[in-house]
């Protein structure tokens, strides 16, 4: 007598025991459909913290689709911005699209009109793309307050300014004639909290070619009535050129330095200039090249006026930075470091990109010897993280914690489903994990008022909450990762890139 055993059911398309379900994660994949004003907010579970007081800013693609096409990355949707008002324990939220020239024209037709820079084409093949290099400047990557304006940032062109109430868009801003049209303007300011006195936002804009050019600018963010001083104004500006291509998405800040890392990339524009792929596909690494650290002295600092540093960097890729700070032998900056440039190819759904196939990123600490022109690195942690930070009171400073987006599992790629707490001097972590379920983008630390401990106040989590198919906002405990508060919100946001904390 022979017994049939039953071959085990297959589960769920994409289960992998134990880790998050494919559906669960792809499901964040959608179009924002409403713009909601100032809707209040009640927590599911716990409480919201009466002394958190001010704006969490986020910007992120919102529209990921248009007449039955879809972007090919999502990193090609329009911008769009959430504000969540905190105030005496009470939460309202406001959400509005960016209104670029793009997105109001794309509106209007029902489908897309532009390419993207990830590889989005318009309907009708490579015949109707070639040749059409106009950008899109969708306003999507990072939102900001700087004076009286709230910029939504894109890195290849100028900052759209918002209301920071109302999230109306003013339109495109040239920073009171600080930039030109066209100009490139970084979607990765670093706000120095006060190095030489007056906190000051730091930034830069590329000019890349064979030979590129990096514009560095430094504004003031508080009035200074005495010194004649508007919140907004530039403070000081530089122009260095560097040989080969620039492909500077963020950089880091100490009080003497502006500290850029170039990698080891090269950009073949003719698959864009024909129409077969977008402009970021034609970026590749660069067998045999070598990576440069290039360090800008800051107008604020001891070096000011002296020319630039380069020093060779380790291989890999790095699209973020932790933070950089000083010691009287180095400068040391941290960053989260990819084994090769991670793309998309023009055949490829963004949605069936399979995790294991993709290099995870990598937290690690550089220690460059300026005198020596040599770099020591050191791996801070194996887990997979993205969107690192630490109290905004260390930027640019020797710091003890930092808090960022991490794997559920402890090595290999994976979605970010948990958000870290790193003590670089113990060594000890803690962890708050969204998973099976829920996927996090970029934390934001927000120092408690009044506080003193390095570690004293919440982290900021927008999650995507797979089980009920909408976000919520975590608010942690910064020191012990605690749940203070789950707000569900009333909207769908697919996934986010950056955003801020304004402080009331
Ligand atoms: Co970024």
């Amino acid at each position: 007598m022979t017994a049939t055993v039953p071959a085990p059911a297959p589960g769920p398309a994409g289960t992998d025991a134990g880790r998050f379900q494919r559906d669960d994660w792809g499901s964040a994949f959608r179009n924002v459909g409403v713009e909601l004003s100032e809707v209040p907010l009640t927590a599911a579970r716990g409480a919201i913290p009466a002394d958190l007081q001010g704006t969490l800013y986020r910007n992120g693609p919102g529209r990921l689709e248009r007449g039955g096409h879809w972007v090919h990355h999502p990193f090609d949707g329009d911008g769009m911005i959430t504000a969540l008002r905190f105030d005496g324990g009470q939460v309202c939220l406001t959400n509005r699209f960016v209104r670029t020239e793009g997105y109001l024209a794309e509106e209007q037709a029902g489908r897309f009109l532009y390419r993207g820079v990830f590889g989005t084409q318009k309907p009708g093949g490579p015949l109707a793309n070639a040749f059409d290099l106009r950008l899109k400047n969708i306003a999507n990557t990072h939102v900001v307050r700087l004076g009286d304006q709230l910029l939504a940032l894109w890195e290849a062109a100028e900052p759209h300014a918002l209301d920071p109430d109302t999230l109306e868009t003013r339109g495109i801003s040239l920073l009171d004639g600080v930039l030109r049209k066209g100009d490139a303007f970084s979607a990765h300011p670093r706000f120095d909290p006060g190095h030489h006195g007056a906190p000051r936002m730091v930034t830069f804009g590329v000019k890349a070619g064979p030979r590129s050019t990096v514009r560095l600018m430094e504004f003031a963010v508080e009035d200074d009535p005495a010194a004649g001083v508007k919140a907004g104004q530039l403070l000081s500006e530089r122009r260095d050129s560097f040989n080969g291509f620039a492909f500077l998405h963020d950089f880091a800040i100490t009080p003497n330095w502006a500290v850029f890392l170039q990698n080891a990339i090269a950009f073949n524009p003719l698959p864009y200039v024909t129409g077969h792929k977008g402009a970021a596909q034609c970026l590749q690494s660069k067998p045999g090249g070598q990576a440069k650290f290039w360090l800008i002295p800051r107008d604020s600092g001891t070096f000011a006026g002296q020319p630039p540093r380069i020093v060779d960097a380790p291989d890999g890729f790095v699209f973020h930075h932790l933070n950089a700070w000083e010691d009287e032998a180095a400068v040391v900056v941290e960053s989260i470091y990819y084994s090769d440039f991670p793309s998309i190819g023009p055949e490829q759904d963004f949605r069936a990109i399979d995790f294991d196939l993709l290099p995870e990123g990598l937290l690690e600490q550089c220690r460059i010897d300026l005198d020596a022109g040599t770099v020591r690195t050191t791996r801070l942690s194996e887990r997979c993280c993205e969107f690192a930070m630490v109290n905004p009171a260390r930027e640019g400073l020797p710091f003890r914690y930092a808090w960022m987006a991490v794997a559920e599992r402890e090595t290999g790629n994976d979605p970010l489903q948990a958000i870290k707490k790193l003590d670089l001097e113990q060594g000890e972590r803690h962890v708050w994990s969204a998973a099976p379920r829920g996927f996090v983008s970029e934390p934001v630390m927000v120092p408690r008022p009044g506080a003193s401990a390095e570690d004293d106040g919440w982290v900021l989590v927008p999650v995507w909450n797979g089980a009920r198919c909408g976000s919520d906002l975590v608010i942690l405990e910064a020191a012990t990762m605690a749940e203070q508060a789950v707000l569900e919100l009333p909207l769908a946001i697919p996934y986010g890139l950056h955003g801020s904390w304004d402080q009331a």
